[in-house]
This record gives C-alpha cells, sequence and structure tokens, in this order.
C-alpha cells in the first residue's frame, strides 16, 4: 500500500508532558513534572532520533506559562529558545506543526472567563510574528472538548470545575479564539496554514434504531458540533484517533474490547477509517495529529501502527484528502492524571538516568516513513 507523494510522517509531543520544569502553569501547582524526559534541554538529542527513525515532521507545542510567565510579560529568553528548537528541526529538513493550546495555560487564565480569547489571541500574534517563518502548520487549540470536559464539567484537571455552565463558556470561548487566530494569521499572512487537532470517536450503534439514534447524538456533539462552529476558520483538520464507542440507549458503552492497551483503552483499528470517512463532509485536508497507545513492554505498537495505517491507506484511496500521519509520541512521557506509568513512546525513557532506548516497534514505523508505503 503506498502513500500519497508528500505524505507527512511523524510523531507528536507536547510541552509540559515532555519538557520538565514547567513551573508557572496551572498545572505545576497540582502535577509538578520536576524533570519529566528533559526534552527541555535535550531536543537536539530527540531530534537526532527523529531523524535516525526517517521521520520528517515533528507535532510539539509552545509552553504558553514559560513565554508570558505573567500576565502582560514576555520572556524572551524563552521566545530564543523555542526559536531554536523550530531552527533546529528546519535545519535538519523536519516539517514543523506548532500547538498553540495543549491543555495547559499560565495560572492566571481561567478558560470560562471571555478574557482568556483575548489573552491567548495575544499570546497566538505574539509567537506568530516570532516563528512564522519557521512553522509549517498551526494546531491552535489540541482537542477542545476533552480540555472543556475534563477541567470545567468532569472536575478531573485544574481548575477542577464540575459544572456544565462553566463548560459551555469554555468552549464558547475557545470556539471564538480559534475563529480569531485564524482571522488574525490570515492577516498576517496569506499562504499560513491554521487547523485545529480534534479528538474524535468512531460511535457505532449497538443494535437497535434507539441506539443508532444515541449514536449519532453522541456524533453530532462530540465529532461535529465544535467543527461546525470552526470550520470557515481552518486550512486543514488535525484528527486524535485513539477511541471507538458502541453505544447502546441512551448512552452507555457496550465494547468487546478485545485487545486493550496498558491502560485499558480498546485497540480498534478500523474505527480510523470510520472517523476519517465521516470528516470527508469539511472539504478539507486531514492530518491524523495524534494515534498512539500505551504499552510499556511494546507488544501490540507495531501491530497497532500496521493495522492503523492500513485503515488510513484505504480511506484515501476512497478518496479522504489525507495529507499526514503524526504517531502519539515520539517518547513516554507525563500522561496527565495518569501521571508517568504509561508508556506511549516510540521511544523509551529511563526516567532515573534519562536515557533514550529506541523500542523495536519504532523501527517498524521508520521503514513505513522511509518508504512511503506499508
Ligand atoms: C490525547 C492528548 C495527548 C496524550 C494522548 C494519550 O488526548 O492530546 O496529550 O495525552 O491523549
Amino acid at each position: 500500500m503506498k502513500f500519497p507523494k508528500d505524505f507527512i510522517w511523524g510523531s507528536a509531543t507536547s510541552a509540559y508532558q515532555v519538557e520538565g520544569g514547567v513551573e508557572n502553569s496551572d498545572w505545576s501547582i497540582d502535577f509538578s513534572t520536576c524533570q519529566s524526559c528533559d526534552h527541555y534541554n535535550r531536543y537536539e538529542e530527540d531530534f537526532t532520533l527523529l531523524e535516525e527513525l526517517n521521520q520528517n515532521a515533528y507535532r510539539f507545542s509552545l509552553e504558553w506559562s514559560r513565554i508570558e510567565p505573567q500576565k502582560s510579560c514576555i520572556n524572551e529568553l524563552e521566545i530564543e529558545h523555542y526559536r531554536k528548537v523550530l531552527q533546529s528541526l528546519k535545519s535538519r529538513n523536519i516539517k514543523t506543526m506548532v500547538t498553540l493550546h495543549h491543555f495547559t495555560t499560565p495560572y492566571w487564565i481561567k478558560w470560562s472567563d471571555p478574557s482568556a480569547v483575548f489573552y491567548f489571541s495575544r499570546f497566538a500574534k505574539v509567537v506568530f510574528k516570532e516563528y512564522a517563518d519557521l512553522v509549517d502548520y498551526w494546531v491552535v487549540i489540541n482537542e477542545p472538548l476533552v480540555y472543556a470536559s475534563q477541567s470545567y464539567y468532569k472536575g478531573i484537571w485544574t481548575p477542577q470545575k464540575k459544572s456544565l455552565f462553566s463548560f459551555l463558556k469554555v468552549v464558547n470561548n475557545q470556539i471564538s479564539a480559534c475563529r480569531k487566530v485564524y482571522q488574525d494569521f490570515h492577516c498576517l499572512k496569506q499562504d499560513v496554514q491554521v487547523g485545529i487537532a480534534k479528538n474524535n470517536v468512531f460511535f457505532e450503534p449497538y443494535k437497535s434504531l434507539l441506539d443508532k439514534f444515541s449514536a449519532s447524538m453522541a456524533r453530532y456533539f462530540w465529532n461535529d458540533y465544535f467543527l461546525n462552529k470552526v470550520k470557515n476558520h481552518l486550512d486543514f483538520i488535525g484528527l486524535n484517533y485513539y477511541f471507538h464507542s458502541k453505544i447502546k440507549f441512551p448512552f452507555s458503552v457496550q465494547n468487546e474490547n478485545r485487545i486493550v492497551s496498558d491502560i485499558g483503552w480498546e485497540i480498534y483499528p478500523q474505527g480510523i477509517y470510520h472517523v476519517l470517512k465521516e470528516l470527508k463532509k469539511y472539504n478539507l485536508p486531514i492530518f491524523i495529529t495524534e494515534n498512539g497507545l500505551a504499552d510499556e513492554k511494546d507488544r501490540h505498537r507495531k501491530e497497532f501502527i500496521e493495522n492503523h495505517l492500513y485503515w488510513v491507506g484505504k480511506a484515501i484511496k476512497q478518496g479522504v484528502d489525507v495529507r499526514g500521519y503524526f504517531h502519539w509520541s515520539l517518547m513516554d512521557n507525563f500522561e496527565w492524571e495518569k501521571g508517568f506509568k504509561p508508556r506511549f513512546g516510540l521511544v523509551e525513557i529511563d526516567y532515573r538516568t534519562l536515557e533514550r532506548r529506541i523500542r523495536s516497534s519504532a523501527y517498524y514505523y521508520a521503514k513505513v516513513c522511509g518508504s512511503n508505503q506499508l
């Protein structure tokens, strides 16, 4: 199975999960990551691994709380840091995809407050003016609904709110922020590429007509609602695919879970095909911005990659405009409320010595990246 010419092959990380030493974010108070993978200092070494693994693209995020630790104070040293990171990638001919909001914010931001739109878009403009020539693709917000529900509805992530009203306010502010950043960037530069990374689920009805109704409701609210609101302000859609849900009326999940990852997430490769086909209606280029699994012993990762890519290839053959694939993640990292236990990396991290060890599945993926085929 051949992939289109110029297909982009890479892997993804986010600042808070890999950098270590973040002090002024809203997460730093509850879940300090200490040194984490120390990617902040070891990015050159990590980019050498990317090259060794034949990847030609890297998705990562800028830690807003480093760049603007106090309201309206820009830390020029951090601006220079990320410039060096971007320059290093460019010098290695690696395409850059930069996320502006990947779950963490400076501690002084609250997304339920409309002022977040102002501060976030101001931050976005600051970094755009610095890095416009070094960034190939901008991802404005990562998984907006996951963030809004974990932080403001379920109360799991900081600021641990449990309120439907706050959740809705956050979503509304995220929609405004996406539109504003898209407009600002396009005013500043014509040929810029701006998108979001959306976590979409393959909702499958369990059996009955009522189950079918529930599945389509779930699809409407979780997969389509946000995209419908921002679709005229996107140059591409980023898809993060992890989940399949077999829905029984009203909203219970009846998965068979035949194969699961270390953290119990079902491995269901054909779901990515269905979700991609659903996205076709937006008529926008699509990147798989995340797809991966927790698998410490590397038992399922090779097959996971192979099978998911098979279904991506099939969607492409049927006319879905997929332009690239980013595996989550380049290296083991901090998995939010689950801590350091889940191992999502193509590269294993020894957290005592910070030594990097390439897992064998990563060599398989490298072959795919290098040959542009399965
Ligand atoms: C996604 C997140 C990413 C990572 C993976 C496992 O929802 O975007 O940061 O935690 O899940």
